[in-house]
């Protein structure tokens, strides 16, 4: 298992060009299921998640190949339709083939994905909605079984907003006989993003961005080339990291308006952002304000970048209440953060940071995807020695060379193996 050491103290300066969004990818790959030809997509992120997915699907009988730049997807050969539990336990997103196998196919076997380090991650609402659509499912021996003759469109309500369950169901309609009309649906941008590439297939669906997607069924679609939106989470990573060793740090290739409520946060925190043509230029304050956070479904305070500002929050002055409304168990960062000095309680959903003037290097763990994130920013300023941060394979799922990319903003950081 590789480590990454990182002797802090240093501001970050220069470029850095954000990778396509995995949490777009993933859906936009399941939906090539859709239908059989090439498809070729642009700006895919070289991640271990996206291996993932494409192992799992080629087991099923899809190829793959690149043509410089380009993932091309051709899901003519489709025969099996399972997801197996040693690839699923890796990669919960896995339930994102269940939509598009049902509507393929109509048939699918997938191993219930089992929770993870920041929940239980149930898939309740995803199952509920495709039997209403017509799907006869059931659960045996850890898997899902799922058949239908052909998915019917159906009225559907989320009672909680759920990405990946907006995203299925999406995927789901397409094929379906009649109308789907999802209420409560989440308004990531990467179910805009699924649904450009969907359209561009030749679906027929309206609504996505807002609490409303309708879908009109089609009797088939056609294969599409397209590009995935930047990585609004690594590009949020960033600009924390760029505030919190007050750098000066221009970040190309991100979305502005996909980041409204953590832009509005690091400004209230003294850091300085100006919007440029290719993405945004980040300062950061001599000295940072704290300021309290509220993790919300888009567009309110992403929670996969909670971890992130706290660590933010740990050398602010001044306390900070976060408050993690999304996930039952999303601060594992925090013991490993205390470990590097940081003062912060925990009450329930909530913590309490009070900003230290700076925090001190030591031996952390990674525990989960963006906990890991926070604990390279937390090495980035801490003092008195060379922060090491083990089980990076955490990291490697959803970030593309990070360390690499903070290398080239000046950074003392360099990969070992552990
Ligand atoms: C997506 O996960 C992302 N993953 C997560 O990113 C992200 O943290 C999350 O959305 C929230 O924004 C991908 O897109 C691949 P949800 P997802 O369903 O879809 C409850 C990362 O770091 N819920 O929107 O699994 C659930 O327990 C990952 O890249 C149900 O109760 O999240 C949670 O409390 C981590 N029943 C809430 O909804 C269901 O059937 C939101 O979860 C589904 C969800």
């Amino acid at each position: 298992m590789d480590k990454i050491m990182i002797e802090g103290g240093r501001p970050l300066q220069g470029r850095v060009r954000i990778s396509g969004a995995k949490n777009a990818a993933l859906p936009i790959i399941a939906a090539c299921i859709l239908c059989g030809g090439e498809h070729r997509l642009q700006g895919v992120p070289r991640l271990k998640d996206i291996r993932t997915i494409q192992e799992i699907m080629s087991g099923m009988g899809s190829t793959f190949g690149t043509d410089g730049a380009e993932l091309i997807v051709d899901t003519t050969g489709l025969r099996a339709s399972e997801a197996p539990y040693e690839l699923v336990r890796t990669m919960r997103a896995s339930i994102l083939l269940l939509g598009p196998l049902l509507a393929r196919l109509g048939r699918a076997k997938i191993s219930l994905p089992g929770g993870c380090a920041i929940g239980a991650r149930p898939v309740n609402l995803h199952l509920k909605a495709l039997a209403a659509m017509g799907a006869e499912l059931h659960l045996d021996h850890g898997y899902i079984h799922a058949r239908v003759q052909r998915l019917r469109g159906a009225p559907i309500f989320f009672d909680t907003p759920t990405v990946t369950g907006t995203e299925n169901i999406m995927m789901a309609a397409v094929l379906a006989q009649g109308r789907t009309v999802l209420k409560n649906a989440a308004r990531e941008p990467e179910i805009g993003d699924l649904a450009s590439m969907l359209r561009s297939m030749g679906a027929q669906i309206e609504g996505d961005g807002s609490d409303t997607i309708v879908i009109e069924g089609v009797p088939e679609l056609s294969p599409a080339d397209h590009r995935v939106i930047p990585d609004r989470i690594e590009a949020g990573t960033f600009m924390i990291a760029a505030a919190m060793t007050g750098g000066d740090v221009h970040i190309e290739g991100m979305r502005p308006d996909h980041l409204s409520a953590v832009i509005q946060k690091l400004r209230s925190v003294g850091a300085e952002l100006e919007t440029e043509s290719d993405g945004m230029h980040v300062r950061g304050p001599a000295s940072l304000q704290a300021a309290d956070i509220r993790t919300m479904p888009f567009p309110g305070f992403p929670t996969d970048l909670q971890a992130q500002f706290m660590a933010l929050m740990t050398v602010a002055r001044g306390s900070s209440i976060i408050k993690e409304t999304i996930f039952e168990n999303r601060f594992i960062h925090v013991s490993e953060l205390k470990r590097m000095g940081a003062d912060i309680e925990i009450n329930g959903n909530q913590a309490l940071v009070r900003g230290r003037d700076t925090l001190l290097a030591a031996p952390v763990m990674a525990t989960d995807l963006r906990a890991s994130a926070s604990l390279i920013l937390a090495g980035l300023v801490a003092h008195g020695g060379t922060t090491e941060v083990r089980r990076i394979y955490h990291l490697d799922r959803g970030y593309e060379a990070l360390e690499t990319k903070f290398h080239s903003l000046g950074a003392r950081i360099w990969r070992e193996k552990a």
